[in-house]
């Protein structure tokens, strides 16, 4: 398997990440409770047994709760904080009344005050990588470039990223800033095929249909910025979840995705994440479950690669028409 980006910078990450979004007992203002803590702790241990040692955070993330219940964890292991990379995210307001619409906010003290916020939920002194969750069409690069240098000079944030941005998002904050933004965190799955289809259709009329933005996924590999997937495994649209009344792509990708599992004698988890693995950005998949099963199934996928029919097998069921 290729080495990611973060590799070629000197940084050990795992191939795959734990994404935290399902801590904290749900999307709800109902406290934490010692069950919470519990599921957490159990599904961060499956994800250690599997090697991952990168764990994926958002401010927002269960109104906050997730990064608490993570500082909980962080209290009670108190050897753990040195031997992974936690990663948080900013920049997404929820509505706050009237007036306050849901919003985007790149402001520097919006981005400095939620990194406090972030570090005391969690407990830790410093994160390791900082990424600006969704583009702001008011952010100034400058200020950006100004706060991100102050986290960075404060020790409070060691590295830093964006999300669900495109090339030219990035260089025009990259053109501010002389700390490098070297991870870019996007949707990326074989159910979500438009970071593939944007290139494979150049020059094609049914391009009009792939909206995923031109040339981000070349310039983040030219650039050696780390693409994370999020929604990796499509909240098992391949691999269990009820497809009754699905498309018939979808339920023949499934049945594929499940046969090549049984040959292999590994999971559909594994043969989905190897899928993404499969192509030459070295993506770093970020898994959403917290079940310890579906983690320890996923992990088989690091010790799988698939052939270039195999990976186009999946591709093209998956797209639902043949190759142009
Ligand atoms: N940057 C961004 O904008 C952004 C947006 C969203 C998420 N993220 C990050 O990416 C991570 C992963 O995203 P995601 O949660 O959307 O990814 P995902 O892995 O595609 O989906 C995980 C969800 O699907 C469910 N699921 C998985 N397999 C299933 C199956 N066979 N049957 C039924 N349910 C199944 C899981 O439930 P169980 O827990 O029960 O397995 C979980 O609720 C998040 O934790 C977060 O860290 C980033």
């Amino acid at each position: 398997m290729k080495p990611l980006q973060l590799e070629k910078r000197g940084i050990a990450a795992s191939r795959m990440i734990m994404g935290c979004m399902g801590f904290g007992g749900g999307w709800n203002q109902n406290p934490i409770t010692a069950s919470d803590i519990k599921q957490a702790h159990e599904a961060v241990d499956a994800a250690l047994s599997i090697g991952i040692n990168f764990f994926d955070h958002a401010d927002i993330y269960t109104f906050g709760k997730a990064e608490i219940v993570f500082g909980q964890i962080l209290k009670e292991r108190k050897d753990l904080r040195e031997s992974i990379f936690i990663q948080s995210k900013c920049g997404i307001r929820f509505e706050e009344g009237p007036g306050r619409p849901g919003r985007y906010d790149f402001s520097s003290d919006y981005i400095s005050n939620s990194v406090d916020g972030i570090l005391k939920r969690l407990g830790v002194e410093c994160i390791d990588f900082l990424l600006l969750h969704r583009p702001d069409p008011l952010m100034e690069p400058e200020e950006v470039a100004e706060v991100i240098r102050e986290l960075k000079e404060s020790g409070k944030v060691r590295h830093f990223g964006v999300s669900n941005m495109n090339a030219a998002q990035i260089k025009l904050l990259q053109s501010y800033s002389n700390e490098p933004f070297i991870i870019n965190q996007l949707e990326m799955s074989l159910a979500k095929l438009d970071w593939l289809e944007t290139g494979v259709l150049v020059n094609h009329h049914e391009r009009m249909h792939a909206h995923f933005p031109e040339d981000t996924l070349d310039y983040c590999r030219l650039e050696n910025i780390q693409i994370q997937a999020w929604a990796s495994l499509a909240q098992g649209l391949f691999s269990g979840r009820n497809i009754d009344g699905e498309s018939e792509s979808v339920r023949e990708t499934a049945r594929l995705v499940q046969e090549m599992a049984e040959q292999k004698q590994t999971s559909a988890e594994a043969i989905l994440l190897a899928w993404l693995m499969r192509h030459p950005a070295s993506i770093q998949p970020i898994l959403g479950t917290i079940r310890p099963d579906r983690i320890q199934k996923s992990g088989e996928a690091m010790k799988l690669t698939l052939t270039r029919e195999e990976w186009y097998s999946l591709y093209v069921s998956s797209r639902g028409r043949k190759l142009p």
